[in-house]
């Protein structure tokens, strides 16, 4: 990532979550890991959207809950992780989840904190709270 500063901005809807993602994608570089933390609902997969659109992906982003795994065709590739289902590092060790970290692309991680020892030291860590009516906090930080 170029030296981008770190950010915590407020969100009233889905959409202006998609633009925070596309904010963050402007200053993404290959090979560069994102780790989204938050709970269920927290607005993760939808700041995910907003990555993808930043980088240029024109295919629609869905959850890869079950699949553990989509990949989109962008400027760079984007590889969209849901951590979710797995039982921990061990688990993304044997599907060979590290081989996304350190190719051509950008890798995105939802429930990173799932798999902290699987999360490189450098990655950007965006953790999103859920506040009241529809409002999400979004805290982005970064090594
Ligand atoms: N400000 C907001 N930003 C994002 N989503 C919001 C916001 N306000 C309400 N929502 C709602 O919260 C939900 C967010 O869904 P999303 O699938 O992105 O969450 P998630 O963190 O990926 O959940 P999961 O852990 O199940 O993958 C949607 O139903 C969306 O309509
Ligand atoms: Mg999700």
């Amino acid at each position: 990532m170029d030296n981008f500063p770190p950010f915590d901005f407020i969100t009233v809807s889905t959409e202006e979550t998609i633009e925070c993602g596309k904010r963050l994608a402007a200053h993404l570089e290959k090979g560069d890991v994102v780790s989204l933390h938050g709970p269920i609902g927290a607005g993760k997969t939808y700041f995910t959207k907003g990555i993808a659109a930043g980088l240029g992906v024109k295919d629609e982003v869905t959850s890869p809950t079950y699949t553990i795994i989509h990949e989109y065709a962008g400027e760079k590739p984007v590889y969209h992780i849901d951590a979710y289902r797995l039982q921990g590092d061990d688990d993304f060790a044997a599907l060979g989840g590290e081989e996304f970290f350190y190719g051509d692309g950008v890798a995105v991680i939802e429930w990173g904190e799932r798999i902290p020892d699987s999360i490189p030291p450098d990655a950007i860590v965006v953790e999103i709270k859920i506040l009241e009516a529809g409002k999400r906090r979004i805290i982005c930080t970064s090594a």
